[in-house]
């Protein structure tokens, strides 16, 4: 068989086949890589060169990033191509086998050193520490900080990391399990390292899993060839925007847009929230407290404000109601084996929930996005479906028992939940491409899955107000861009309660240098406008403002790379050091692209912190000083600025006068080169982009900056970095 082959065992078989671009697949007891949620466009072609062949320990696959070994007694083993063993997996545990469906136990070790991180969005991260992670998406119904878990989004997807070198491993099973990892004990001196172990025990469903090594933009760029390439936001996604759970009228979105426009600060979408809607039904409008939306969308627009609405999944339960009728007419929701409707309670009162697993419901679903559109937004925000239905006991989900499509496979909600908001998410996506095949989709998810990115991305869902929830926010954006999900961010302010001024400061500048900038608030959350909070963090609001403003040619430009990459814009700061284990510590500073280490403050009182910095040279952005890494150095950070550094060589696109871009270059070292690139378009549709690519140097004793092996000319470039 190309790629690999079957080995046959007395009471089992194993699967293993290598796809062209190095992805190793592994089925167990007959699994094959389809049906899958997660693959983007099927299981991809096998890597002919690669086959299965006796080894002195049983049988191997030799590929070119990686050595597959088979044991006799059903141990399996990847190995880098100089041998270095990544990940042993011991042979797998069945229970129930005669009465499907089975569950199953995997247990894996790797080596002592390394560190685990993904697993979706869990706000303990970056680093996952040794514990148990469940595999259930869950919305947590109280605000959460670090140590609530599982969220909204949890993946089957580790990302291992360590002095062997890393790879990322996916159970592709949608049902409920979990992960326990146990530490290894590190190092002692005496050669004898115990291995880190991980278990993933999963409650049904296929046991079959992907092995994908190398450094890890190229894991990235092989999870996210398999699962979908991130989609592409619209270049005003990547502006400031405001959210609020309780406008309540046109009158207050008028009033809060307004009180932008007085204090001069950028605003590039208004999201509104369940209040808008009529009694809580999706699909509709309150009337009277917003009569003429589009009208308002419009007025906005021509300031360059966009509307996002909510959209819900449950649907109110009410004979005459157009949704609800129209979803009854084509049998859209989730019934029960006995075919009777599956009813819970969410925002509307009694609900049914829309079976996104079935074609058919995404095709009628993604039709209703059409009013949506002629209100004048522009795009969505999903909300409540992992699904989430309140319960006074028990869990806040759909019944296991309940029916699903499950895209013609049949089954119920226990091979449905994890995957009911990764296509709820399709058939948006779908809906509104078909609606406006002109433009992007914009659209985010609370809830989600492997290849969510495919469709958009997804915000942090409701963290608590607090300096715990503001760490927490940044573990969530890092874990998920490993998970292959670039586009995300917090409610900047938390969701809960009132931010102190400072914490209301450092969240905002937090979210200034994340991919979705939004502030948000509960209905009973307080205020998150920068002007509530004192002139002093209006001052420092705007200086971050500001500053994002000036990023967004570099932004967008990241945009376009996790688009045609998969490595996210957000990168933990060991990025290209995976080896190094004081930087895989670090859960408090991260990389911004190739150029820039941004080191948020994320505790009160703080006027200076300390920064772990990679190898090479790094200038303070703010001072100009060098700083040369590996090592730590403490700098400066008043109110008004978290500290940056640029990457010695780095060629930066900066916002120029009117719509210019601007070239800031950061002295490469001496004997060495630096490079960048810039990336346009015309912020929105299909049109292929342009990419401009730089070479920083050293020439004649002044620093230049090269396009096709040209100085360039017809770009203003600001040289930093350089003594006098
Ligand atoms: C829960 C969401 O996480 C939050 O952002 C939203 O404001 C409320 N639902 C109300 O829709």
């Amino acid at each position: 068989m190309p790629g690999g082959g079957v080995v046959h065992f007395a009471r089992s078989s194993l699967l293993v086949r290598v796809a062209v671009g190095g992805a190793v697949f592994c089925g167990w007891d007959g699994a094959e890589p389809e049906p899958s949620y997660a693959l983007a466009d099927g299981c991809p072609q096998a890597d002919a060169r690669a086959v299965l062949e006796p080894d002195k320990d049983g049988w191997r696959v030799v590929s070119e990033r990686i050595t597959v070994v088979v044991f006799r007694d059903g141990a399996v083993e990847f190995r880098t191509p100089g041998g270095v063993v990544l990940r042993r997996e011991l042979p797998p545990r069945w229970w129930d086998r005669a009465g499907r469906p089975s569950r199953w136990v995997q247990r894996s070790r790797t080596p002592a050193d390394a560190d685990v991180f993904g697993l979706g969005g869990r706000p303990g991260g970056p680093r996952l520490d040794a514990g148990t992670y469940r595999l259930w998406n869950t919305d947590p119904a109280e605000p959460f900080g670090p140590g609530v878990d599982p969220l909204y989004i949890t993946m089957p997807v580790m990302l291992v990391a360590g002095g062997a070198g890393c790879h990322l491993v996916f159970h592709d099973n949608t049902w409920d399990g979990r992960v326990v990892l146990r530490e290894g004990e590190r190092g002692d001196g005496s050669g004898h390292d115990r291995p880190g172990c991980c278990e993933v025990r999963m409650d049904g469903g296929p046991l079959r899993y992907w092995v994908i090594a190398g450094a890890p933009g190229r894991v990235l760029a092989g999870w996210t060839a398999l699962t979908g390439r991130p989609a592409l936001p619209p270049r005003w996604a990547l502006g400031y925007q405001h959210a609020r759970w309780g406008f309540g009228s046109e009158r207050e979105v008028r009033r809060v847009v307004a009180g932008y426009r007085e204090h001069g600060l950028p605003l590039a979408a208004v999201h509104l929230d369940i209040d808008h809607f009529d009694g809580h039904r999706v699909f509709t409008v309150d009337e009277r407290a917003f009569p003429r939306l589009p009208a308002l969308a419009e007025e906005l627009r021509r300031d360059g404000i966009r509307l996002v609405s909510i959209v819900d999944p449950a649907v109110k339960a009410e004979p005459g109601q157009a949704v609800y009728d129209g979803g009854l007419a084509v049998d859209a929701f989730v019934r029960d084996a006995r075919g009777d409707l599956v009813r819970g309670v969410v925002w509307p009162g009694e609900t049914v929930f829309p079976d996104f697993t079935d074609p058919a419901v995404r095709r009628w679903w993604g039709g209703l996005y059409a009013e949506r559109l002629e209100r004048g937004f522009a795009g969505v925000w999903h909300d409540m479906n992992e699904p989430t239905s309140f319960a006074a006991f028990g869990e806040t989900t759909l019944p296991r028992s309940a029916r699903h499509a499950l895209d013609g496979q049949g089954g119920d909600h226990r091979a449905a939940h994890n995957v009911y908001g990764l296509a709820m998410a399709r058939a948006g996506y779908e809906g509104l491409l078909r609606l406006r095949p002109k433009e992007r989709p914009f659209l985010f998810s609370r809830s989600g899955w492997a290849g969510m990115q495919r469709y958009g991305g997804t915000w942090s869902g409701d963290v608590a107000t607090g300096w715990p929830g503001l760490r927490a926010s940044l573990a969530l954006v890092l874990g998920l861009g490993l998970c292959g999900v670039p586009y995300s961010g917090p409610d900047v302010g938390g969701f809960s309660a009132d931010p102190s001024p400072e914490l209301y400061v450092r969240w905002f500048q937090l979210g200034a240098y994340l991919p979705f900038f939004r502030t948000h608030s509960a209905l009973d959350g307080g205020r998150r406008e920068p002007w509530e909070f004192g002139a002093e963090a209006l001052r420092c609001a705007r200086e971050a403002l500001a500053g994002r403003a000036r990023l967004l040619p570099y932004l967008y430009t990241l945009a376009h790379l996790a688009h045609r990459t998969g490595a996210p814009y957000v990168r933990p700061v060991w990025w290209h050091q995976p080896q190094d284990a004081a930087l895989r510590a670090v859960g408090d500073a991260f990389l911004l692209g190739e150029a820039l280490l941004v080191a948020p403050v994320l505790e009160p009182g703080a006027t200076s912190r300390a920064v772990r910095l990679p190898r090479g040279t790094w200038y303070d952005t703010a001072t100009g000083a060098a700083h040369r890494g590996p090592g730590q150095v403490v700098l400066a950070a008043p109110l008004d600025r978290v500290p940056v550094l640029a990457r010695a060589g780095a060629v930066i696109p900066v916002d120029g006068p009117g719509d210019t871009v601007e070239l800031e270059v950061w002295a490469p070292a001496p004997d060495a080169t630096g490079g960048g690139s810039l990336v346009t378009d015309s912020g929105d549709g299909w049109a292929a982009p342009r990419r401009e690519r730089y070479v920083s140097r050293w020439r004649e004793g002044a620093v230049v900056v090269e396009r096709d092996g040209a100085v360039v000319t017809d770009r203003v470039v600001r040289v930093r970095g350089v003594a006098g």
